[in-house]
């Protein structure tokens, strides 16, 4: 199949690593569709962000069905498909460094589940769909070094399960698509001054940004149902 620019879309945009994978989206020729929980958030960071191609917009709150569904709707108006999911946008509600287990508030870690995890799932089943039709696609969960099955401590411990999930879901939906070109991985950018990050992080936002980019534009034939960070493989 040969289309030269693809058509992307991007939670959480608005801002940190998610609008930097936009540019380097759009810098590399493609259709990027900048969504943001809040339209005028999205309406803005998409005037904002200098990119090769233009950038486009559209509200996206992936906790909600109904919002997810619109955006689906709109891009298969729009464009006929969307070719590279990246999924990016996160909550991380943990409030203390490490609580007891026992002290873990379940109706937190639900609030983490439906960003985290069931907001990922929502927009898979919106647009895995037509990629299989298709015979192509790219879906990039954007995981965490903390959900990896070897770094399970109770430090952050809703953010830590969500991604751990999030890191199944991945493996679960590459089973399912890897014979229809429809690549499927999940990718820590490590540890990335964002407000989520902090100012400490190590790592800038276009080298966070830059692994994600790299599993979104996979050659067919690349790798599938496997967690990277800088196009290198971890172990879950
Ligand atoms: N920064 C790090 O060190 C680090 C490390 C490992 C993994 N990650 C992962 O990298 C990704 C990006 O993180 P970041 O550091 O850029 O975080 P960030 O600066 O906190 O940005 C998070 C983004 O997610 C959006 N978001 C949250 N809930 C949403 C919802 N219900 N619907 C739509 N958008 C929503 C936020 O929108 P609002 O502006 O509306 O809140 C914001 O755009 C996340 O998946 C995160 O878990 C980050």
């Amino acid at each position: 199949m040969v289309i030269s620019a693809y058509v992307a879309v991007v939670s959480g945009g608005n801002r940190g690593i998610g609008r930097e994978v936009c540019r380097q989206l759009a810098d590399l020729g493609h259709t990027v569709i900048l969504t943001a929980r809040s339209e005028s958030a999205a309406k803005e960071a998409a005037g904002q962000t200098q990119a090769q191609t233009r950038l486009l917009h559209h509200q996206l709150d992936v906790t909600d069905p109904v919002s997810v569904i619109t955006l689906r709707d709109d891009m298969l108006a729009q464009f006929g498909r969307v070719d590279i999911l990246i999924n990016n946008a996160a909550v991380y509600l943990d409030k203390t460094a490490r609580s007891p287990l026992r002290d873990l508030d379940p109706s937190i870690l639900e609030a983490t589940m439906k960003a985290n995890l069931i907001g990922p799932l929502r927009l898979i089943q919106a647009f895995l769909p037509g990629m299989l039709d298709r015979g192509y696609g790219r879906i990039v969960n954007v995981s965490s070094d903390m959900g990896r099955m070897t770094e399970l401590n109770p430090a952050g411990a809703y953010y830590r399960l969500s991604k751990l999930a999030l890191n199944g879901l991945t493996r679960m939906v590459a089973a399912d698509t890897a014979s229809n070109n429809v690549l499927v991985n999940a990718v820590s950018p490590g540890w990335v001054r964002t407000e989520m990050g902090g100012s400490a992080a190590t790592r800038s936002i276009e080298e966070g940004a830059s692994g994600i980019v790299w599993a979104a534009t996979l050659p067919d034939g690349g790798p599938s149902g496997l967690l990277f960070r800088d196009g290198k493989e971890l172990g879950w």
